[in-house]
C-alpha cells in the first residue's frame, strides 16, 4: 500500500515535470554573444592543436617558462594570515585598511586631500569593478554628462561604460604613423570637448599601445583641463609595471592633484602584485570637503550593495598586509621592479632581436613603448595571417605581450635556415609600417628563452591551462 502510494506520488511528480517541461523556449531569441576581443585569442589558441603554436596575447605577466608568478611578497603574506583571519563578511566598502593603504599609493603618502579626508574610497572588484562602479555612479549623479575615451584603449573600458548607459565619445591618443603620441590631436580634442566633460585617462603604461605622454605633457594637459573644467578619471592598472617604481607611475595623478583637480582613481592589484584572480582594487573619489566625500561613499556602497553586496575578503587582506608592513612593502617594491626591469630588458632584446635579423623596418617604438605590452603596428589582416599560417595568438589591433628574449645560438640558426624565406617576402605592411610576418616570427621565436632549439617553436603549450581548465587574461 505505502509502495503503491509512493509510486503514485513519483508518477505524480512526472506528470507534473512533464508539464513544466512543455513550457519551453524561454531563451530561443537568445542569440551567442561575440566573441570577447582579447579572451576569444586564449580560446582559438587553446583550440589549435598545432605542436608550435604560440600565445602571445595573454594580459597577465609570465616567468621565462611561459608560467604565471606568484610574488614573494604575496607568498609571504599568505603565510602570516593563514588560519588566524574569520572568514566574516567585509563591510560594503570593503576593508578599511586596504583602502587606506591603496589611497596613500595612489595619492602620495603625505597627501593633503587624504590628510584632510576629502577622498570618497571604497574596495573594488579590481580594476574592472572600480571602473564599472564610477561609470554607475557618473550615471546617477551626473546623467546628462558622456565619457571621452581615448583611441585606442582597453576594450574593455566601451563595454564597462556602455553598460552603465553613459554615452560614449573618443579623443585622439595614438599616431599609427609614429606610432606614437598624437599629442597635438589629444589636445585639440580636450580644448574642443563641451566644458565640464569626463575624460578617461591612463594613468600610466597605455593598455594597449604603451604610449604614454611625457611629464610635461601631462602638465598642459592638466592646465587645459583646468581651463575646460573637465573631469580626469585615471585608470591606474599598472602601478609601478610601467617603470618598476610606484611613485614615479604616479606621477600624472600627483600633477592632476597639485593642480586642484578633483579627479577619480580606479586602482588595480591584478598586475603589480600579481593578484589576478583575487579581484582587489580600489576606487576613490577626491571631494570638496570631508562630509561631501562622506557622502560620495556611501553611494558608491549603495551601488555596490545590490551588485554583490561587499568586495571579497582574501586579496584585501593580502594587500592590507603587504602594504601596511615595511619589510613585505619593500619586498614588494623590489619585485616590481624586476617584473617592470625583465619587461623593459626584453623589448630591448626584442627589438635587438629584429635589427640582427636584417629587418629594414624601424624598431624604436618597441623600446619606446612602456608596460606589458608591444602596439606592434600589425594590421588586423597582418595578425589573421600570423594566427592562420604561423599558429601565433595575440589580439587583431596587434598588440603582443612582451616575451623573453634572449639572443641565442639559435638565432644563427633560424635565419640560416630561415633567412631567405623572411627577406625575400619583405614588408607586407602599408607605407612601410607593416613587418614581415616571417620577420616578427623569427622574433617571437627566437625570444622565446631556453626551450628554443631548433626552428620549431616550442613555447606555449599548456601555459593557459590549470587543473581547472582555462586561466583567463585581459
Ligand atoms: C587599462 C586597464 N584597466 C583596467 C584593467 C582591469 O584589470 P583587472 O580588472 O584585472 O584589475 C586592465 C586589465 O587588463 C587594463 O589594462
Amino acid at each position: 500500500m505505502a509502495m503503491a502510494m509512493a509510486k503514485n506520488v513519483s508518477r505524480g511528480n512526472l506528470g507534473l515535470g512533464a508539464r513544466l517541461m512543455s513550457t519551453s523556449g524561454w531563451w530561443k531569441t537568445v542569440e551567442p554573444a561575440p566573441k570577447d576581443p582579447i579572451l576569444g585569442v586564449t580560446e582559438a589558441y587553446l583550440a589549435d592543436t598545432h605542436p608550435g603554436k604560440i600565445n602571445v596575447g595573454v594580459g597577465a605577466y609570465r616567468d621565462d617558462n611561459g608560467k604565471p608568478v606568484v610574488l614573494q611578497c604575496v607568498r609571504e603574506a599568505e603565510c602570516r594570515v593563514a588560519g588566524k583571519e574569520f572568514m566574516e563578511y567585509l563591510p560594503m566598502g570593503g576593508s578599511a585598511k586596504m583602502v587606506e593603504e591603496s589611497l596613500k599609493l595612489a595619492y602620495g603618502e603625505n597627501a593633503e586631500v587624504l590628510k584632510d579626508k576629502r577622498v570618497a574610497a571604497v574596495q573594488a572588484l579590481s580594476g574592472t569593478g572600480a571602473c564599472r562602479l564610477f561609470a554607475e555612479f557618473q550615471k546617477r549623479f551626473r546623467p546628462e554628462s558622456q565619457i571621452y575615451i581615448p583611441v585606442p584603449t582597453w576594450a574593455n573600458h566601451h563595454n564597462i561604460w556602455r553598460d552603465a548607459q553613459v554615452p560614449q565619445r573618443t579623443f585622439h591618443y595614438y599616431q599609427p604613423e609614429t606610432r606614437g603620441l598624437d599629442f597635438a590631436a589629444f589636445m585639440d580634442d580636450v580644448k574642443n570637448a563641451p566644458n565640464g566633460s569626463f575624460f578617461l585617462l591612463h594613468a600610466c603604461a597605455h593598455n594597449p599601445t604603451g604610449v604614454d605622454p611625457t611629464e610635461e605633457q601631462w602638465k598642459e594637459l592638466s592646465y587645459q583641463f583646468k581651463v575646460k573644467n573637465h573631469f580626469p578619471f585615471f585608470d591606474m592598472a599598472y602601478q609601478g609595471f610601467a617603470s618598476g617604481d610606484t611613485e614615479r607611475d604616479a606621477k600624472a595623478i600627483r600633477i592632476f592633484l597639485e593642480d586642484g583637480h578633483q579627479i577619480a582613481c580606479a586602482q588595480s592589484f591584478a598586475k603589480n602584485m600579481g593578484l589576478y584572480g583575487q579581484r582587489v582594487g580600489c576606487l576613490s573619489v577626491v571631494c570638496d570637503d570631508a562630509s561631501q566625500a562622506v557622502a560620495v561613499k556611501s553611494q558608491l556602497q549603495l551601488i555596490a550593495r545590490p551588485m554583490y553586496s561587499n568586495p571579497p575578503v582574501h586579496g584585501a587582506l593580502l594587500v592590507s598586509t603587504i602594504l601596511s608592513d615595511p619589510d613585505l612593502k619593500s619586498l614588494w617594491h623590489k619585485e616590481v621592479k624586476v617584473m617592470a626591469d625583465r619587461i623593459i630588458g626584453m623589448r630591448e632584446a626584442l627589438r635587438g632581436n629584429l635589427e640582427k635579423l636584417g629587418s629594414a623596418l624601424s624598431w624604436k617604438h618597441v623600446t619606446e613603448q612602456i608596460g606589458m605590452f608591444c602596439y606592434s603596428g600589425m594590421t588586423p589582416e597582418q595578425v589573421d595571417r600570423l594566427t592562420s599560417e604561423f599558429h601565433i595568438y595575440l589580439t587583431r589591433n596587434g598588440r603582443i605581450r612582451e616575451v623573453n628574449c634572449k639572443v641565442k645560438k639559435g638565432v644563427i640558426k633560424f635565419k640560416g635556415e630561415m633567412g631567405s624565406s623572411w627577406s625575400s617576402e619583405g614588408a607586407i605592411g602599408d607605407a612601410g609600417h607593416g613587418m614581415s610576418i616571417e620577420v616578427v616570427r623569427l622574433a617571437l621565436e627566437t625570444s622565446l628563452g631556453d626551450g628554443v632549439s631548433d626552428g620549431d617553436a616550442t613555447i606555449g603549450g599548456d601555459e593557459l591551462i590549470d587543473g581547472d581548465g582555462v586561466i583567463g587574461e585581459d
